[in-house]
């Protein structure tokens, strides 16, 4: 037997492996092969796009191992090695992999691959979106364009060259610099770029297509000019002027911050329809879902202001967070996502009130992230078993991963924070490294012993904080114990913010605590009564809390507290304690303390954006969060009840706040801004009253902005108005060819509060609009009313369950990513009454035998329906 016959029985046992086998964090091992230029050439076509690859190789092990290329749905045209092209006996193709016995050390490696753009609905790799093509690399789809050594510890400098017709694709784009262009015969045309700074493939980018371009330049704090491209649709050029702004705001702010500058002589956007997620980072090109691109007052709201601007910025920061410094292995994606969104918050807390920014945050953590720890797919910030990498864009991977890095920069402090991303990146430029590089970075700058904190990174769920107090008027001391409820866990090292509200004389005193026991008690001396406790002061840690404070406490808090989270928070778990006990009780009336407590917010003199927060009601996954096995219908009956006897005890203030917010003329600033989230807040709660039902009509018929009329539907939708059909259609007519607007048109026809909705929901998946291949739209319709229309979808009888299983069953094959993303509030059934979970189950094991299910899908439905 020769030593290649050796190796292939090697790869005939990786072959044997299945496609759901896990990969694990512990099994990491540096590939036995570097790249360090990759030279590609693209000729588009519709069907049959062909792809030359040209790599230059170096072996990294001593041995003989087989070089094993990754590659998905390609047809391999020829291997090369050194011109030399190979025989079919000399290289082995399965489904995932290309391998290739090889006995030099340094080589060149010329592939040939073909692939089909338009039949590529997962739109993962090359794709059309429209008439554009656009490519998605990470996390592994840069396998579905070449064979490579597709993982992010492999990193080489591109050259592309992309050849198309040039009349249909005059603009033909790619990662760093024009390096030539030119026209070909038949009508095409070239464009050839190249990128100085070494990448993973992941970050690889390639758009060819017909644009408008709006066109900027920043001039960088070392005095370099920037040029900055944001391709649109044609027409929309007018959209594209908040992203712009957006972009150079958060150069400015990350110089300012980070003392980080932009490294290329260009940075490009492109907007397209078609994306699954909501953006990406590739170097000098980002490619974006149109809708965290597109804005203008007409067509977008101020939260779609808010997300364009914090998403623009996000994907600029990843240029150091993510870019210069990527991640080792896909197991540390928290490395840069969590790094990432804790500087687009920071970012957005700076542009806007850090408060009211902070309280929006900490509702998605608690709302979505707690669930999503709760449920079946629970995993620690960095994962240690993955089957398929697109399952972990998580929000624990994302969102807790980014409170794990604030608390990281509240136990050092902001300048010691900034010495230790300094030392990062003067470590590690250029470098694809651990999470564990990381936190040691921060350590060794600030002196501040992280080891007992890298816990953080291995533990799964949401930790417990249990809290009680005591107070001995004879030493005037006041005692408080905090423990962590973790058994067989380590401790975790866990910042606890509090402040103590002396009822003496109106003092307060602020400390940072840190818990690093199972349990601690902190003595706090000179209080001649007990003090009133503000725990978790700017949501100091991502946890949940065991502690019963008195309505009392909870309104001193409401109003004295110096940190505006726990006044909001304490809001938040009075509303909580009254929404449950109405569950339990129905018949239970509110007491005059929680009117009283909504009057003074009502009245109070605070700003405006500060107090629509306030009067938010806790959203139905927050509450049931902390509901065991909950009845939905039971706890949404609550919810209702509450915020209309609120509404029917308070309607003359409502009335007033509303009318002294309305505003003539539409401004975008943060007062005009905070002015209609008040204004809308109150006409959500006033919409619940049959006599006030004429506010919706003037509103709808007088509003010079979508932030208003969306606020008006939305509220029509949810309490049956009788012009609520007439407005939809009007609305239709207005905005058929504006696909964003749309979006929101099907998700509204989603959360109609009525019986209906079935019936409607059939309607609209055969709208001539509707099509699940469009991941905005499938989510605007399906997505819409898993979560916006909880009454429906969690009808006892189970036709809500029964239509998100059909549209799953049709978006397996069309686009995997996009259905596991849907499943999750079925996979999450745990947290619901012993019926419904029954129903879900049965549902979801009918579902798994019935279809061939992707990796994606097959993943979680094993995770939810494990013994
Ligand atoms: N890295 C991207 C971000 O955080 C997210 C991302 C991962 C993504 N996979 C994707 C975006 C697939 C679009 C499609 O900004
Ligand atoms: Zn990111």
């Amino acid at each position: 037997m020769s030593v290649a016959d050796i190796n292939f029985q090697q790869i005939h046992l990786r072959m044997r492996m299945s496609d759901f086998t896990p990969r694990y964090l512990a099994d990491y091992s540096e590939a036995n092969f570097s790249i360090s230029t990759v030279e590609l050439t693209f000729e588009l076509d519709e069907y049959k796009t062909r792809i030359i690859n040209r790599m230059q190789m170096t072996r990294k092990a001593a041995n003989n191992q087989p070089l094993i290329l990754d590659g998905e749905h390609l047809t391999l045209l020829s291997v090369s090695i050194d011109e030399q092209q190979l025989l079919g006996n000399d290289y082995q193709v399965s489904d995932t992999n290309l391998s290739i016995v090889i006995d030099r050390d340094e080589f060149s490696l010329e592939i040939v691959t073909e692939i089909n753009p338009v039949e590529n609905t997962a739109l993962e790799g090359l794709f059309k979106s429209g008439d554009a093509y656009c490519t998605q690399c990470e996390a592994e789809g840069f396998r579905r364009i070449s064979y490579y050594l597709d993982r992010p510890d492999i990193m080489a400098t591109f050259t592309t060259k992309v050849i198309a017709n040039k009349a249909q694709f005059p603009y033909l784009l790619s990662n760093g610099n024009k390096i030539a262009a030119g026209d070909l015969a038949n009508g095409q045309h070239f464009v050839q770029w190249h990128d100085p700074f070494p990448k993973p493939c992941y970050l690889f980018a390639l758009v060819a297509g017909d644009f408008d371009v709006l066109k900027d330049s920043y001039n960088t704090s070392s005095g370099r000019d920037v040029a900055l491209e944001i391709f649109v649709d044609k027409g929309n050029v007018d959209k594209a002027h908040h992203a712009m702004a957006s972009l150079k705001h958060s150069m400015k702010w990350d110089e300012d911050t980070f003392g980080l500058e932009y490294d290329l002589d260009i940075y490009m956007i492109v907007a397209v329809d078609f994306f699954n997620m909501g953006a990406m980072e590739n170097k000098g090109l980002n490619v974006f879902n149109s809708k965290f691109v597109l804005a203008d007052e007409t067509s977008a709201t101020d939260t779609d202001y808010f997300n364009v601007e914090a998403v623009i910025a996000h994907e600029y920061f990843h240029n150091w967070t993510g870019n210069r410094v990527t991640c080792r292995d896909w197991f540390q994606l928290s490395l840069k996502e969590g790094l990432t969104v804790f500087r687009d918050q920071q970012f957005s807390a700076d542009m806007h009130s850090a408060a009211v920014t902070r309280i929006q945050n900490v509702r998605v953590l608690r709302s979505l992230q707690f669930a999503e720890d709760a449920g079946p797919m629970a995993h620690p910030i960095r994962p240690e078993k993955v089957i398929e990498m697109n399952n972990f864009y998580t929000l624990t991977v994302y969102e807790k991963g980014a409170e794990v890095i604030r608390m990281i920069h509240t136990l050092l402090g902001v300048e010691k924070f900034r010495q230790g991303l300094d030392l990062y990146f003067k470590r590690f430029d250029g470098m694809a490294v651990t999470c564990d590089d990381f936190i040691n970075a921060m350590a060794d700058a600030s002196g501040v012993d992280l080891s007992q904190f890298k816990h953080w990174y291995t533990q799964a769920g949401t930790p417990l904080l249990n809290v009680s107090e005591s107070f001995d008027a004879n030493s005037s001391e006041y005692k408080l114990t905090l423990g962590q409820a973790s058994g067989e866990k380590p401790a975790l090292h866990i910042p606890v913010g509090v402040e103590l509200i002396s009822l003496d004389d109106q003092q307060i005193q602020s400390s940072l605590l840190q818990l690093t026991e199972q349990a601690q008690t902190w003595t706090f001396k000179g209080y001649s009564q007990k003090p009133v406790l503000a725990l978790l002061t700017d949501f100091s840690a991502p946890v949940k809390t065991q502690f019963v404070q008195s309505d009392q406490d909870l309104q001193c808090i409401m109003t004295r507290a110096n940190d505006e989270f726990c006044r909001w928070d304490a809001g938040q778990k009075l509303l909580t304690r009254y929404i449950t006990q109405l569950m339990q009780q129905p018949s239970l009336s509110l007491p005059e303390n929680l009117y009283q407590a909504f009057r003074e917010i009502l009245s109070a003199d605070i700003s405006a954006a500060f107090k629509a927060e306030q009067l938010t009601l806790p959203n139905f996954s927050e509450l049931a969060d902390n509901i065991v096995e909950v009845d939905p219908i039971a706890l949404l009956d609550a919810i209702d009840s509450v915020k209309q006897s609120l509404a029917h005890e308070l309607a003359q203030l409502f009335l007033q706040q509303y009318q002294q917010n309305v505003q003539v003329d539409y401004a975008s600033d943060g007062t005009a801004i905070g002015k209609r989230a008040l204004k809308n807040i109150c006409l959500s709660y006033l919409s619940t009253l049959s006599d006030q039902q004429a506010l919706l009509t003037t509103q709808f018929q007088h509003s010079n902005n979508m932030t208003d009329s969306l606020a008006v539907l939305n509220c029509a939708a949810k309490n049956r108005h009788e012009n609520f059909s007439d407005m939809m259609s009007g609305f239709e007519q207005k905005w058929r060819d504006t696909t964003l607007v749309m979006d929101k048109w099907f998700a509204i026809q989603a959360s109609v509060n009525d019986e209906s909705i079935y019936e409607n929901l059939t309607q609209l998946i055969a709208h001539p609009l509707f099509s699940l291949k469009n991941p905005n739209r499938a989510r605007s319709l399906v997505g819409a009313f898993t979560t916006n229309n909880p009454r429906y979808f969690h009808c006892a009888s189970g036709r809500g369950y029964q239509f998100l299983i059909d549209q799953l069953i049709q978006l397996n094959d069309i686009n995997p990513q996009v259905a596991s993303r849907l499943i999750t509030p079925l996979i999450q059934f745990k947290s619901f009454d012993k019926h419904r979970q029954t129903m879900i189950k049965a549902k979801l094991e009918q579902f798994s035998k019935q279809v061939k299910l992707s990796k994606d899908l097959k993943e979680k439905l094993d995770a939810a329906l494990a013994p």
